[in-house]
């Protein structure tokens, strides 16, 4: 890899301006006012894909946002590697609170990033990330170094639950065959401690209507007297965790995988200070389920979090209502062995029954995931922690993450294959955040390191 690696370190302004480049489209996948910004995304990458001379470049429309595909298929007795990543990004609102504008990509020096981070939406989730995978190919292919085949899939609906990417990938299992998935999506645990992702939470998402009196209510004339959609609804919210921070819905731990005392002393080796914690979100301590520590909370345990409510008069001055109605969503992050469907109808279930008489109540499912856990023991696995060596001169930690990419769970049921989960951004990069940046340090280290993992998983 040593011309590849060449190439990089001769290449390294060249990439971070055409990141930039695609860091300008605002593809946001869940705002329609977007669609044709997203379009534009997926067509700048396809003639990306076809400059640095892949193969069989494609864009895949789809009910929603298109999918961009490419490969290189050098002889179908070498492995493939499937690489996944998103070009579409979260909303970048609220706006007011970005430093510099959301699209317009900027780099600046941080305490933890001191030799510079890009600050865009997309920087790190995921257009930083799965570019470091196109940029490690160009230098693999400018370099005549690629060691083995590779198809690339990267989707433009994965913050809006990747709807269609199910229906593509069970339409297109023989395009798609590849001896292991490899995705950066996900974080690490700090620059100067190396990890590998090898768990990701589950989802349900649920939206509540509660309903009270036919129409909005003079709150002097019939305070008192008929319930307040929204004092139930937080009465009723309130109820979803007991004091110990558990979870009331019966049956939701029902088929939690407990790990054993062992598989909790060796997460407990990685490196976690509580006081650096609550310094960089300025909170005077943590919060969580009794008798798990804030890493395990955050990972192995699931949880239930309003993201959302709203009701009645929120405008200037006062009024005096009672609203007659009242929302909340709500998520809840999975882990192994819990189901979202029905984890979904649980919810459903608890919600209605729990709800007075005064009021009626709707439970509307939004999408879902699974959780997964990759295995340590793997092959792939080994190529990467070996990739890591190389690079960062230390052996990474395997790490179970409290996000979610839902449809890695469906890779494994349908292509029949695991995945191994690169990620090099950070939890302080703000992702879904106003400020959202990853450090050039990351997006080279990425770049560096992607190439040694192609090296180690050709050589089985
Ligand atoms: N890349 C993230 C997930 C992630 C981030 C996993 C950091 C681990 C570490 C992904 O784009 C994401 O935001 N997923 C959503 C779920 C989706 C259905 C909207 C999430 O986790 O909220
Ligand atoms: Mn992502
Ligand atoms: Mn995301």
């Amino acid at each position: 890899m040593e011309k590849t690696q060449q190439f990089i370190g001769q290449n390294k302004d060249k990439f971070v301006s055409e990141l930039f480049d695609l860091l300008r489209i605002p593809s946001v996948s869940a705002d329609p006012a977007f669609q044709n910004d997203v379009k534009a995304c997926a067509e700048h990458l396809a003639k990306h894909f076809k400059q640095i001379g892949l193969d069989e470049v494609a864009i895949y429309p789809t009910a929603g946002h298109p999918i961009v595909y490419a490969e290189k298929i050098l002889d179908s007795a070498l492995p493939t590697v499937l690489v996944y990543g998103h070009y579409d990004v979260q909303p970048a609102d609220p706006l007011e609170l970005w430093h510099s504008p959301a699209f317009e990509p900027v780099i600046k020096t941080t305490e933890i990033h001191p030799e510079g981070a890009i600050f865009a939406r997309g920087a790190c989730d995921d257009k930083g990330q799965f570019f470091m995978h196109v940029k490690a190919l160009e230098a693999m292919l400018k370099s005549q170094e690629l060691p083995c085949n590779v198809k690339l899939m990267i989707e433009g609906e994965e913050e809006i639950g990747s709807p269609n990417l199910a229906i593509f990938v069970k339409e297109n299992k023989t395009k798609l065959k590849a001896d292991i998935i490899l995705v950066s999506d996900t974080g690490m645990l700090a620059n100067d401690v190396p990890s590998i992702t090898t768990g990701l939470r589950g989802l349900s998402y649920v939206e509540v209507e509660v309903t009270g009196p036919n129409r909005d209510l003079h709150s002097g004339l019939y305070g008192g007297c008929v319930a307040n959609p929204i004092n139930i609804l937080t009465q009723m919210i309130a109820s979803l965790h007991d004091e110990n921070n558990h979870i009331t819905i019966p049956g939701f731990y029902d088929k939690v995988q407990e790990l054993t005392p062992a598989d909790r002393a060796e997460m407990a080796k990685a490196p976690y200070s509580e006081s650096a914690y609550c310094q960089a979100l300025d909170i005077k301590e943590t919060h969580g389920e009794a008798g798990y520590s804030t890493m395990e909370r955050g990972s192995i345990r699931p949880t239930l979090d309003v993201n959302g409510i709203w009701g009645g008069y929120t405008g200037e001055g006062a009024k005096t209502v009672i609203a007659s109605k009242a929302f909340a969503k709500i998520s809840m992050r999975l882990v192994p062995d819990q189901d979202p469907v029905e984890i979904t109808k649980l919810f459903q279930d608890h919600f209605e029954k729990i709800a007075p008489n005064s009021v009626r109540v709707k439970v509307l499912p939004h999408h879902g995931g699974e959780p997964v856990v990759t295995p340590t023991d793997s092959f792939a696995y080994d190529a990467a922690a070996r990739a890591y060596e190389q690079t960062f001169g230390k052996r990474p930690i395997p790490v179970r993450s409290g996000g979610s990419i839902p449809i890695i769970a469906m890779f494994e049921q349908e292509l029949g294959l695991k995945t191994i989960l690169m990620g090099f951004g950070l939890d302080s990069d703000a992702i879904h955040s106003p400020n959202e940046h990853y450090g050039l340090f990351n997006f080279y280290k990425g770049i560096e390191t992607i190439p040694y993992f192609f090296k180690n998983f050709s050589q089985q």
